[in-house]
């Protein structure tokens, strides 16, 4: 959710700061803030809205220092004003933090501070953290270790001191938090997108873990003081994949990366003669896979979407029963699942509260635990046995594109993998390994296409307020994934549905103008789809419908098609999921709207 981003070295803290909180304004941007520390005095800016607010605030204000944190914000506790933003300071103003998660205890520990006569300023959680801070004496690390059975619930916190401007803290239980070790200087935050520019040599920090950095090194240690030890890793990121490298939107450019992102995916598990798929040393062997008798797939958003996909590729292939869930839903519906059960949650963060949630629960249930997830070293990953990373590279844009289509290519290599460890791999296998690894191209195809087409798909979905999205089977998902898109960035009310459920409910919707977007590709049932389709546009429906080119019983029937090249069925969500990607696109766009950062909404939400 919330951003967050400290520095330690000898370069000015301001620049680097908001620099760092620029790469993760993704995460939240209702508010954000910076503090710097120099001999005797903590100086914060603050600001409600959008990070260029409180840019254009430090560029009139001088503030000197090497030392700083910054955050930014998306609210849980108070409306996102400025009193609210991070950083928080005691009332003493000798500590300032920032914080990304929830303190469970938050009400008792407010009632405590009052009582006791503390005046607070804010109604955060966070401001809770600083004024304890500020109640005890000692270095600030030693605070941190007395203050830290005080906190309950979920939290990572970056704090400076006053009295110790070398001195930067840094601890979490839950949200992740990554340490960076750079040329002479440290950095810390919520998420590597922000480290990259400055060094790829990073710490995961563990839950528990309190970070000590100071002009010296770092120090580690865990809730008693105890040192603890954790790994330097070197990151493959490239820094300049989390620009927007001339695009207009961080969206418009992650859709365009899809081709490549989708070719390293496929590249990465294949064999060596890539006519099969080798899930060898990722904990998907089969004396790992013995003994699973099913299958469960948990994700949130998007990630959801994927998964719904993904039980037909896992049935089809692997002939194992998959359910899917939300992951907010799984832990508190006392699912079937024990040793005999496979559990993946899918995330493209490996941050998302509800579905780590969900996955901790399974692993204590016994079940092997898996994951496809698209940043190697994150929480998801390291919690899991058996893994499967998705090679999108950072994705910015609040609405997931590229991660999605990439999730699907994850969980198709998961059935061809599940497959071949079961012992059923044929010719059909070879072949539709083959078809993966032309898909790239079939994608570029897509995205070639005359934009003008686009325009004239903005004009027939804004001349409602409602639209409905319908598909079957295979891309039923890709529907509810083309309403969500629409949703997000464009405000506008988009369902999607089985278009043979629409009769049942939703066809009530239908009056003249009103737009139906179809997936309607050559699957077994498209007849059936045509027939639905005609249901509503004997009522008055404007109908788009994504085909491939020269479908004729399609064109004939619709408004407008949205072309995509012919690919076998198994391959038809990740081509059909595009045109609906830039459609959402194109209409928040012509709507005026934030495309890259839709209200209220953020990139990771790691709070249940
Ligand atoms: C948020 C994002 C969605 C994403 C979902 C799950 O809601 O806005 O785009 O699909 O979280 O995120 P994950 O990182 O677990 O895939």
């Amino acid at each position: 959710m919330c951003g967050i981003i400290g520095y330690l070295g000898s370069h000015q803290a301001v620049p680097v700061i908001l620099d760092g909180l620029k790469r993760l304004e993704y995460r939240g941007y209702d508010s954000a803030g910076l503090a710097v520390a120099s001999p005797g005095r903590i100086h914060v800016l603050r600001a409600a809205g959008k990070l260029s607010n409180l840019e254009e605030r430090a560029w009139e204000t001088t503030l000197h220092g090497t030392l700083g944190v910054g955050h930014t914000r998306w609210a849980t506790h108070g409306a996102p004003t400025e009193e609210n933003a991070h950083p928080q300071m005691d009332a003493s103003e000798t500590v300032a933090v920032v914080h990304n998660g929830i303190l469970e205890n938050y009400a008792r520990l407010r009632h405590e501070l009052l009582d006791a006569g503390i005046p607070l300023s804010s109604d955060t959680d966070t401001e809770l953290i600083a004024q304890l801070l500020g109640r005890v004496a000692g270095p600030l690390a030693e605070r941190v270790l007395r203050v830290l059975p005080r906190l309950e619930g979920q939290y990572a916190v970056v704090a400076v001191s006053r009295d110790e401007p070398d001195t930067l803290v840094a601890f979490r239980n839950g949200p992740p938090l990554v340490l960076g070790v750079g040329e002479g200087e440290f950095l810390v935050a919520s998420d590597v997108t922000a480290l990259v520019a400055r060094t790829r040599k990073v710490i995961f920090l563990e839950n528990g873990d309190v970070a000590v950095m100071t002009r010296e090194g770092i120090r580690i240690v865990d809730a008693t003081g105890t040192p603890v030890e954790r790994e330097v890793e070197e990151l493959d990121w490239d820094p300049g994949r989390a620009e927007k490298g001339g695009y207009r939107h961080f969206m418009l450019k992650e859709i365009h990366e899809q081709p490549d992102a989708i070719r390293n995916t496929v590249l990465a598990y294949l064999d060596a003669e890539r006519t099969g798929v080798a899930l060898d040393g990722l904990g998907f062997e089969p004396e790992r896979l013995e003994g699973v008798r099913r299958i469960h797939l948990v994700a949130c958003g998007t990630s959801w979407h994927a998964c719904l996909v993904g039980k037909f590729f896992v049935e089809r292939l692997a002939g194992l029963p998959v359910e899917v869930d939300y992951a907010s839903e799984y832990r508190y519906r006392s699912p079937l699942v024990g040793s005999d059960t496979l559990v993946v949650g899918v995330t493209q963060s490996g941050e998302t509260a509800d579905t780590l949630a969900a996955m901790e629960m399974a692993a204590e249930a016994g079940a092997l635990l898996g994951t496809i997830c698209n940043v190697r070293g994150s929480s998801a990953w390291r919690a899991a046995t058996a893994r499967l990373l998705t090679q999108a590279g950072p994705e910015i844009g609040v609405a997931s594109t590229k991660a999605f289509t990439t999730q699907l290519v994850a969980l198709l290599l998961l059935g061809l993998g599940l497959r071949s460890s079961r012992g059923l791999a044929d010719r059909e296998d070879r072949e539709l390994v083959a078809a993966l690894q032309r898909l790239p191209l079939a994608v570029e195809q897509t995205l070639a296409v005359d934009q003008e087409l686009y325009g004239r798909g903005v004009e027939l979905i804004t001349a409602g307020d409602d639209s409905l999205f319908l598909g079957r089977g295979i891309l039923y998902p890709i529907a509810l994934e083309g309403a969500l898109k629409l949703k997000e960035i464009s405000y506008l009310h988009a369902e999607g549905y089985p278009a043979g459920e629409m009769k049942h409910g939703p066809i009530a919707l239908v009056q003249e103008g009103f737009p139906v977007v179809a997936l309607a590709t050559a699957i077994p049932t498209r007849d059936k789809l045509l027939g639905n389709l005609m249901e509503v546009r004997s009522r008055g429906a404007s109908l788009i419908a994504v085909a491939e080119a020269g479908a004729t019983s399609v064109t004939s029937l619709v408004d407008l098609v949205l072309p995509v090249p012919d690919v076998p069925i198994l391959l038809q969500p990740v081509v059909t999921a595009v045109p609906l990607q830039l459609l959402a696109y194109h209409v928040a766009v012509e709507l005026g709207l934030d495309v890259d950062q839709p209200r209220n909404l953020a990139k990771s939400v790691t709070v249940e």
